[in-house]
């Protein structure tokens, strides 16, 4: 620690195998600068290892006492007289060969530009792993090419998996340029090979450098060997590139990690915001209970913010009590992710044992976990070709595209837009490893999914038809976003009474609105159903299809149903989608429901004359965490209406004068 002091305002390097302490010292002191993260990729022996122990030493990032053993061990096992910066990197392969495991080493240097976190990702037998941990968060991957044998299988490998992984910027480091004598033509023909290569990746920022790592041609210095080359050092490079676009401050996404309760005036929520920023103030919504709030306090290990932005982790308290719990995430209410239990991935399969499409994994999202299903493998890559292979499951270090389903709703946002929400980690619940990564692709087409039901459709040769005009086109047309209130509670509760005031105040407020009532249903669509349990739930389910036809429409859906079962409520919630559904609790108590008794059904059903009634002679369950409760006990409808519009308003987007 005193040592670091002494050098902090020069330059550090250390060698670990996960981020350390010292990393947040480190940030903390050059916090004015800006940070470039870099991920070096290369075959073992294209001197990776040299190039990042050459930009160490030259940037004076080595401690005297290991370049004095650096010295001592090149002459006796390494190059000889000159350096041997491999045996300075090589450190790892000790720790590997000891069986500790290492994916991603991470070194630290810096110069008066900037800083420079290089995730160095050791073997190449696990190469796609390292590369899928280590370099998903890096500005720019390097990727090193051997200047005598070219452009290999692994070098499309690697580009391929950086483009997948979204990384921006390639630097292409074209090495052992002395082994070549220097020559511009070899130079030359990789740089045309490669373009030709990668203009399928579409790559947009291609960056060559002819260097020589062990001599230091172009790394720090520009080459006198090279004098045909007027381009920048690699260092140079990585100092002056801009990556001030890389960032994603637009979608606040803050995944809570923990729920912080130190005594009983104080409750934060506490996470890394993955990208966006936060403001005291701002109005806030949590996934997935959809309730809002603003944000009363934002705090970091360095004090109190009026503001927060990606990757800080900080802790949030809000205005309001909510229940929030791990695995939730507050968003901004004007800028949802995606709520999905199935969504389509490319997929880095990283266990020797292939993927097993019959098997439950785990699916690791930002802080949530999920038991997931393999729905479907659409096809595997070929990296040298880039072409699509017939489906199959994956083996160790294949790519392919994947639908998933999960047995809860994740928080996605596509992995082009957020590095963060967009990816996850898919795990093997039988051992705990991580098997393979994931990065989301754009929603999936609805005629990729099974339907949503427990039951699939009678005949398998039905395929949906796709319509040109979206769901989005028709909410943008009407101007308003479409969501469904389902009011839940018992006969009698006022649900109805709720649903037709509300459904007023919407038409007068200029918004399309339609009310779904049970007892209408019962009339028509589903006038061939009883109260029995089953006939419920099919009753349930197809209100539940019909409000989400109507949403899709760009209708806003009122659905006033007893639905008086949790399971079939959540499937509702399934068909009609998370992102959609606000489950609203009618809680009048069954004394008040049976004493207003509107239509005399509670009388005849207490004489026995109607079957299986609702609170009476079948059971009534209520939801657990519902996004309202509304208990219209003393209360009149429009109280009750006020309350509900007041919760909704921020979801029906966007404001309209007539609704505030
Ligand atoms: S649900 O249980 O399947 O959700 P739904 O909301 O469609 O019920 O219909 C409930 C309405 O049907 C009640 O408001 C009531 O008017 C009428 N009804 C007739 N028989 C029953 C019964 N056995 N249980 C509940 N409601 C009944």
């Amino acid at each position: 620690m005193a040592r670091w002091r002494r050098r902090s305002g020069r330059v550090i390097s250390k060698i670990v195998a996960s981020v350390p302490l010292a990393i947040h010292e480190f940030l903390a002191q050059n916090a004015a600068k800006d940070l470039l993260r870099v991920s070096t990729v290369g075959s073992v022996d294209d001197g990776k290892s040299t190039l990042i122990g050459r930009l160490l030493h030259d940037t004076k990032a080595i401690y005297e006492d290991h370049l004095h053993t650096l010295k001592a061990d090149s002459a006796r096992v390494g190059t000889g007289p000159e350096l041997d910066f491999a045996l300075l990197t090589d450190g790892l392969k000790a720790e590997r060969e000891q069986k500790i495991t290492i994916d991603v080493a991470y070194r630290y240097f810096a110069t008066p530009k900037r800083n420079f976190i290089i995730a160095d990702t050791p073997g190449h037998e696990q190469y796609t792993r390292n590369m899928a941990t280590g370099a998903s968060t890096a500005n720019l991957a390097i990727i090193l090419i051997d200047a005598r044998h070219g452009i290999l299988t692994q070098t499309k490998r690697h580009s391929f998996i950086a483009s997948l992984l979204g990384i921006p910027r390639l630097l292409i480091a074209v090495n052992k340029m002395d082994l070549v004598g220097h020559a511009e033509e070899v130079f030359d023909q990789i740089v045309t090979e490669y373009r030709d290569f990668a203009a399928r990746l579409g790559i947009a920022d291609l960056k060559f450098i002819p260097i020589s790592a062990l001599m230091g041609d172009n790394v720090v210095e520009r080459s006198q060997n090279m004098p045909w080359y007027h381009g920048e050092s690699v260092l140079e490079y990585l100092e002056d590139v801009y990556i001030g676009s890389d960032r994603n401050l637009i979608d606040l996404r803050l995944p809570v990690q923990y729920v912080v309760r130190p005594n009983l005036d104080f409750r934060g929520f506490a996470g890394q915001i993955a990208s966006g920023v936060v403001k005291v103030g701002d109005e806030v919504l949590v996934m997935p209970s959809l309730k809002t709030s603003r944000v009363r306090s934002i705090f970091s290990f360095a004090g109190e913010h009026d503001e927060a932005f990606a990757p800080m982790s900080v802790t949030v308290t809000l205005e309001d009590e909510i229940d929030i719990s791990r695995g939730d995430m507050l968003v901004h209410s004007r800028n949802l992710p995606r709520v999905q239990a199935d969504f389509e991935a490319m997929v880095v399969w990283m266990a020797e044992e292939p993927m097993q499409p019959d098997r439950p994994y785990l699916v690791k999202h930002t802080t949530r976990t999920a038991k997931a299903a393999v729905q479907k493998i659409e096809y595997r890559v070929d990296v040298n070709t880039l072409r699509r292979m017939p489906p199959a499951p994956l083996a160790v270090n294949e790519i392919g595209r994947v639908v998933f389903q999960t047995t809860r709703n994740l928080f996605l946002d596509p992995y082009a837009r957020n590095r963060c929400t967009g990816s996850f980690i898919i795990i093997d619940p039988s051992s705990n490893n991580t098997v393979g990564a994931g990065m989301v692709i754009d929603r999936v087409p609805a005629s990729q999914l099974r339907a949503p039901t427990a039951t699939a459709p009678r005949s398998a040769n039905i395929s949906r038809e796709e319509g040109r005009v979206s769901a989005d086109d028709r909410e943008k047309l009407l101007g308003q976003r479409a969501i469904t209130i389902w009011l839940t509670g018992l006969s009698g509760s006022g649900k109805s009474s709720i649903a037709k005031e509300l459904e007023r105040r919407l038409y007068e407020a200029g918004r399309h609105a339609y009310v779904l009532d049970g007892d209408n249903l019962r009339l028509g669509l589903n006038r061939d159903l009883s109260f029995s349990k089953a006939e419920r739930t099919e009753n349930i389910r197809r209100a539940a299809e019909v409000a989400r036809l109507f949403n899709d429409a760009g209708t806003i859906v009122l659905v006033p149903v007893i639905s008086p079962f949790k399971d079939d409520r959540e499937h509702a919630r399934r068909i009609i989608g998370e992102e959609r559904f606000c489950d609203v609790h009618v809680s009048t108590p069954l004394e008040v429901c049976e004493a207003r008794d509107a239509k005399g059904l509670y009388r005849k059903a207490r004489a026995g004359e109607i079957e299986e009634f609702t609170g009476i002679s079948s059971p009534y369950e209520p939801p657990e965490r519902p996004f309202l409760c509304l208990n219209t006990m003393g209360r009149t409808v429009d109280d009750c209406v006020e309350e509900l519009l007041a919760r909704v308003r921020a979801l029906i987007m966007p404001p309209r004068p007539g609704l505030t």
